[in-house]
């Protein structure tokens, strides 16, 4: 084979393999856009039902090329597509940040209630806050998504949270971003502290909410 021959050829195989990524990740950012939809048509209803909007914020993104190769090298995972579809199950990711912590199950339960969406698994860090106090509830959700030749069944992590987890939890992160290596235990105390303030301030304000519901009723 001459040299031209083995160019064209390697070229040729780039392509494929190109081809190929796109083709997959394009499944998720299908699957983000399918649950995004879900999700905005439960906020609208659920505003017109409660006369509140219970959803505060919804943000989504598809994890880079980058993150996804970081993730199967530090769980020990081969390096294949093969391999990515059954390990990584958050490439497709959404944050819901709500007002109070009821929302949270209810839009946890009107997602997993529909019937093209199945349950793959759930962490609920509210009713069991991590040791560190980052509390939230995560959903592997699995949906179908048709393209012009398959169907593909697709999961996508969901992050559901209040207004105040969310706060502690984008601080929280910055602060183990910028240290890198040991944080201080006088901050992780602290921040624990301020994970049960933040717990104490949903809870009362949900009371307020309640409270403020039953006046209007009477
Ligand atoms: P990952 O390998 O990071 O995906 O974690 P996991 O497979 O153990 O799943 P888990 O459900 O515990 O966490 C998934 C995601 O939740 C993380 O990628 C973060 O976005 C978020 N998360 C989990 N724990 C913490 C935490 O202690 N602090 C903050 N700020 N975010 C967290
Ligand atoms: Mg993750």
């Amino acid at each position: 084979m001459t040299r031209n021959e083995w160019t064209s050829l390697d070229i040729k195989d780039l392509k494929d393999i190109k081809t190929e990524l796109t083709r997959f990740m394009m499944a998720y950012k299908f699957a983000l856009d399918e649950m995004n939809t879900k999700i905005n048509i439960l906020k609208e209803e659920f505003t017109y039902i409660h006369d509140y909007n219970p959803i505060e914020h919804v943000s989504s993104r598809v994890k880079s090329s980058e993150s996804i190769i970081k993730k199967l090298v530090r769980k020990g995972h081969d390096l294949s597509l093969e391999s990515i579809r059954e390990n990584i199950k958050d490439i497709a990711g959404i944050r819901i940040t709500c007002s109070f912590i009821s929302d949270i199950y209810e839009i946890s339960n009107m997602l997993q209630n529909q019937k093209d969406i199945h349950l793959l698994s759930m962490k609920d860090y509210i009713q069991n806050p991590k040791p560190n106090g980052y509390q939230s509830l995560h959903l592997i959700l699995e949906i179908p998504i048709f393209m012009s030749d398959r169907e593909e069944i697709i999961p996508v992590e969901i992050q559901i949270r209040t207004i105040a987890m969310d706060f502690w939890a984008s601080l929280e992160h910055k602060i183990f971003y910028k240290y890198n290596k040991e944080v201080p235990q006088s901050l992780i105390n602290e921040l624990k502290e301020a994970a049960t303030v933040a717990n104490e301030l949903d809870r009362k304000m949900e009371r307020i909410h309640n409270e403020m519901a039953e006046i209007k009723r009477l």
